[in-house]
């Protein structure tokens, strides 16, 4: 990444490491964490000098307004290592662009590009043993923000943490995925934050989403707060529909998470010939497709989530299966950005970034 450090860091290494207690062959994802940390203060309306220190718990006001407010935002990425023992990530700019929009919307105030990248590499340099070779082995990083100011007046915060955290990560779900298309609760209303990696999106999607678990399906794919009627993402993932041999997603909007990896799947699938039509979808379209044959194929997209097959949706009480295909887009599309990732192909698209 950046070849100068501009920024001083000040660097405090942990005395022992956590590293051979850890079995990296079956990661719960977002379980153990590595040893060290990034962190960064604000106060008196500037940024302060970022630290890297072991990894710890915080002390924090109990009044600290994230606590009441949940003013906090953050970003998932990944770090892959290839067989040369390189370290890559994946677009990282745009998850620099996307924190500081989550940022914005949230009254929170900008994070500085150079302490990003310089924190985000030495932190990195100081964990490289703990990203695994191989494919789906890789370091889960979790920048965030927080306020921390003491006080509960409901206003924006004059002190915030910005830091990083990293966890080995393998696959998030541990099994097949089926979905349930949302009719009562909804995930985010326009005009408000659905876009932002906001954490208080994600905390409102816990309640409806353990009802649908209780039905049976792992993820709720939610559709347009008004009249349910067009789908909009799964909450941790984005979506993507084979009908017949086009593939459809919806388009981003104030409501949905401009996902990178879903960019990343358009412009790949495109790139490999697939008809691709990013349009608003029908929840009667889906329905329809699916009672006619011609739905293939469902997969969500996102970091943590990579490209994941849905094996079967619900609708209102009724239940669907997807046919059980060999060479499915998923599988194709997910192949071709995990070798832009691992650094197996040449990167024509310049996604990839060496640490
Ligand atoms: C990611 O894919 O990185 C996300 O932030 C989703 C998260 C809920 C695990």
């Amino acid at each position: 990444m950046s070849k100068e450090t501009v920024t001083k860091i000040e660097i405090e290494k942990a005395t022992t490491s956590k590293i051979n207690e850890v079995d990296f062959n079956n990661l719960v994802f977002g379980n153990i964490f590595t040893d060290h940390m990034f962190v960064c203060d604000f106060e008196d309306g500037a940024w302060q000098t970022p630290k890297i220190t072991p990894y710890q718990p915080l002390t924090l006001d109990p009044s600290a307004r994230v606590f009441h407010y949940g003013q906090a935002v953050f970003e998932g990425m990944k770090a892959y290592k290839d067989e040369h023992d390189d370290i890559w990530l994946f677009r990282p700019e745009e998850n620099f662009n996307r924190i500081n929009k989550s940022s914005h919307r949230l009254a929170m105030p900008e994070f500085p590009k150079e302490y990003f990248f310089e924190g985000l590499t030495e932190l990195l340099k100081l964990e490289k043993d703990w990203i695994k070779k191989g494919f789906g082995n890789s370091l889960y990083i979790r920048p965030f923000v927080i306020a921390t100011e003491p006080g509960v007046s409901a206003s924006p915060a004059k002190k915030y943490k910005f830091m990083i955290i990293c966890s080995p990560a393998q696959s998030y779900y541990g099994g097949e995925v089926r979905v349930k298309i949302a009719d009562h609760y909804s995930r985010a209303a326009s005009g408000g934050f659905g876009f932002a990696k906001a954490a208080g999106n994600y905390a409102g999607q816990f309640f409806p989403t353990s009802i649908a678990n209780e039905e049976g399906f792992q993820q709720i794919i939610w559709t347009d707060s008004e009249h349910h009627e067009y789908l909009e993402e799964a909450g941790t993932m984005n979506i993507f529909f084979r009908i017949g041999n086009k593939l459809v997603t919806c388009p981003i909007s104030d409501r949905i998470l401009d996902g990178i990896t879903r960019r990343s799947v358009i412009t790949m699938a495109e790139d490999m010939g697939i008809d691709v039509e990013v349009r608003p979808i029908k929840v009667s379209e889906i329905i329809e497709a699916v009672n006619k044959g011609e739905l293939k194929e469902i997969f969500g997209s996102g970091t943590a989530a990579v490209i994941n097959p849905i094996a079967g949706f619900g609708y209102k009480g009724d239940k669907w299966e997807l046919p059980k295909t060999e060479n499915t887009y998923a599988a194709k599309i997910k192949q071709a950005i995990m070798d832009i990732q691992y650094n197996t192909v040449e990167d024509k698209f310049g996604w990839r970034v060496k640490v």
